[in-house]
Parts: structure tokens; C-alpha cells; sequence
């Protein structure tokens, strides 16, 4: 079972909000994930920093590590390059 996605102290804002706060977690590759909590929690926004759709939001910005697979997110990979491994979230 290998770990699909690894995300580290990953921290998002809106403008001055805070919507995600030091996020760690792995998730297996080639395995169902539910991402399960009440409205507002910041489930959209962490799936959106997958991507990097988040930063596209104007004033809004990320920090953290994110790897997909082999490719780390924030760190030498393209957002072009990123969604065709990842696709569209909304
Ligand atoms: N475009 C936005 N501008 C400002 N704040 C936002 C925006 N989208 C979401 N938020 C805020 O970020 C927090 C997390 O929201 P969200 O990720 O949509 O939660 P969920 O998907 O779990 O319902 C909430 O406080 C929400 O109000
Ligand atoms: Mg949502």
C-alpha cells in the first residue's frame, strides 16, 4: 500500500482568514479517502491546495508541502503539469 499523497504543515488563507492550519497527512495510493467534517472546516480548500487551484483565488495563498506521487506540488511542478496527474476539483 504505498502513500499516494503526502501533505506537510500545509496552511492556507484567505487574504488575512486562515482557513487550514499545519495539515499532516498521508494518503494511500489506490484506496477509496473520504474527506468527512461539518460545513466550513476547510475540506474544500485542503482539496484545492491538491492542485493548486487555491492560489488561482485572488489574495489567497498556500504554504506547506504537498507530494502527489512524484511530484512535489509547490516545489518544481507546474500547475499544468500537476492537474494532469491530479485533475479538476471543485
Ligand atoms: N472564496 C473564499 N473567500 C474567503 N473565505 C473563504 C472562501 N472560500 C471558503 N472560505 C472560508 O474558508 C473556510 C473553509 O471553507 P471550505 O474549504 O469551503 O469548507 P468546507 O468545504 O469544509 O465546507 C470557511 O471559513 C470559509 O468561510
Ligand atoms: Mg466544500
Amino acid at each position: 500500500m504505498g502513500v499516494g499523497i503526502q501533505v506537510e504543515k500545509l496552511n492556507a488563507w484567505y487574504g488575512k482568514g486562515q482557513a487550514l492550519f499545519d495539515i499532516n497527512l498521508n494518503v494511500a495510493a489506490n484506496h477509496a479517502t473520504a474527506l468527512i467534517g461539518p460545513s466550513g472546516c476547510g475540506k474544500s480548500t485542503f482539496i484545492r491546495c491538491l492542485n493548486r487551484m487555491h492560489e488561482t483565488i485572488p489574495e489567497a495563498r498556500v504554504e506547506g508541502r504537498v507530494r502527489i506521487g512524484e511530484l512535489d506540488a509547490y516545489n518544481g511542478t507546474s500547475p499544468t503539469q500537476l492537474r494532469r496527474r491530479v485533475g479538476m476539483v471543485f
